[in-house]
């Protein structure tokens, strides 16, 4: 038989990939995935860049490149981070692999076999991942509409969680939960926070996806506050506005762990890519993201609004969700006893899917909740989609 690493016996599949071949059948209306739909990338755009480029450009794109990233594109980057008031003089950047390279990047830095690692419940399936392939102990702390329940967060900070590692948060238009952090929660996040022998993973990868101006200055990043209570990790990606396939992400943190950071990368990939790097460069120097990713916004705001009207009128009123104020999902709960695998088979033999809730509880037993992402689903299909869930979950009641 053969032995793999401890490190393989913690790693499971995610139950969202599992569904990615269900939901290339041509008739199922899908909720599952929480990306973009291809038909909103801007491939104009880029191809507008890519033959503007000079043959000496082309010909580095193809190359390796530097592991800290593709030096224009850290100065380009640089500009936008600073527009957003984050402290990019003081701190570094490592362009990674997605922010989920980012996000494993930290881990490894900080994490033993056996450290705990704090993350909301619910939590982002590729966090939950990438600190358990670390062997992580994970300690998870609920979220309510403004954030992590601070009477939680400390319970656990002074119980079983008192000598973590990490606290990992995502707290602009969560991912799978929807909500926005409060101007007050992350007030009393931090000055909890001040002092304390923690390191914080501030992740980022929605912030720019807001619905209505008003909305706007709830994105302002807990990295901008200087100087830090905690050191702040900030990561950021271009997934979700340019588009995952070029798989480039950033990590914002103070030199000594950008420093680390870059000896941790040459291990993984020695680079990411150079020719994704010179296009994002690009796509930024052009003032082409600002322009993108307002479109954007119009797009999910429309989406979103459909989806929730479509849940208004057909929902059974056990379901409760929050209204996003921006991003990719609604997260749907419903009773405790309410099992999502159930609701899923159900819908999923009338024709449309979505993510159960244990997928993104670290303990994988919470699932009385499901995932509606928005953002890929066409606009004419939303509605279909969201009565048919509605129909197997009264089938289920
Ligand atoms: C909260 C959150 N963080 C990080 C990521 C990782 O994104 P990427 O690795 O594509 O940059 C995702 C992707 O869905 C996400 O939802």
């Amino acid at each position: 038989m053969i032995k793999f690493s401890q490190c393989v016996d913690s790693m499971r599949t995610s139950e969202i990939r599992d569904l990615m071949s269900v939901a290339m059948r041509p008739d199922i209306i899908t909720f599952a995935g929480g990306m973009p739909n291809n038909d909103l990338f801007p491939v104009e755009e880029i191809d507008e860049i890519y033959n503007g480029l000079d043959d000496k450009t082309k010909k580095i794109g193809f190359q390796y490149g530097p592991t800290p990233g593709y030096p224009p594109l850290i100065e380009s980057l640089k500009e936008y981070l600073r527009s957003k008031g984050l402290p990019v003089d003081t701190n570094e950047i490592i362009i990674t692999s997605g922010s989920l390279q980012a996000i494993n990047i930290i881990t490894k830095l900080f994490v033993n076999p056996g450290d705990t690692v704090i993350t909301e419940n619910p939590c982002f399936i590729g966090g939950t991942s990438a600190f358990k392939s670390y062997q992580a102990n994970i300690v998870s702390v609920p979220l309510d509409s403004n954030g992590i329940i601070m009477s939680e967060l400390k319970k656990a900070m002074e119980g079983e969680a008192k000598n973590a590692k990490l606290l990992y948060l995502s707290p602009y238009f969560h991912n799978p939960a929807g909500i926005i952090y409060s101007k007050k929660r992350k007030e009393e996040l931090l000055k909890y926070l001040d002092g304390k022998e923690i390191i914080l993973i501030e992740d980022d990868p929605y912030g720019e996806l807001y619905f209505d101006e008003s909305s706007k200055e709830l994105t302002v990043p807990m990295k901008t506050i200087q100087p830090e209570v905690v050191p702040i990790c900030y990561t950021g990606s271009f997934s979700k506005i340019l588009g995952p396939g070029m798989r480039l992400g950033w990590l914002l943190a103070s030199p000594e762990i950008i420093n680390k950071a870059q000896l941790a990368k040459q291990s993984m990939d020695a680079c990411s890519s150079t020719f994704t790097q010179v296009l994002a460069d690009q796509f930024l120097r052009k003032g082409k993201l600002n322009s993108y990713v307002e479109r954007l916004r119009i797009t999910y705001a429309r989406r979103m609004n459909i989806m929730n009207d479509s849940l208004q009128k057909n929902m059974p009123q056990e379901a409760k969700w929050v209204v996003p104020k921006g991003g990719f999902y609604i997260w749907i709960s419903l009773p405790e006893h309410i099992d999502a695998t159930e609701i899923l088979k159900e819908s999923m033999s009338r024709g449309a899917i979505f993510v159960i809730g244990k997928t993104f509880d670290p303990m994988g037993v919470k699932n009385n909740c499901l995932r509606l992402a928005f953002s890929h689903t066409p606009e004419d299909e939303i509605e279909r989609g969201v009565k048919i869930i509605a129909e197997a979950l009264k089938a289920r009641l």
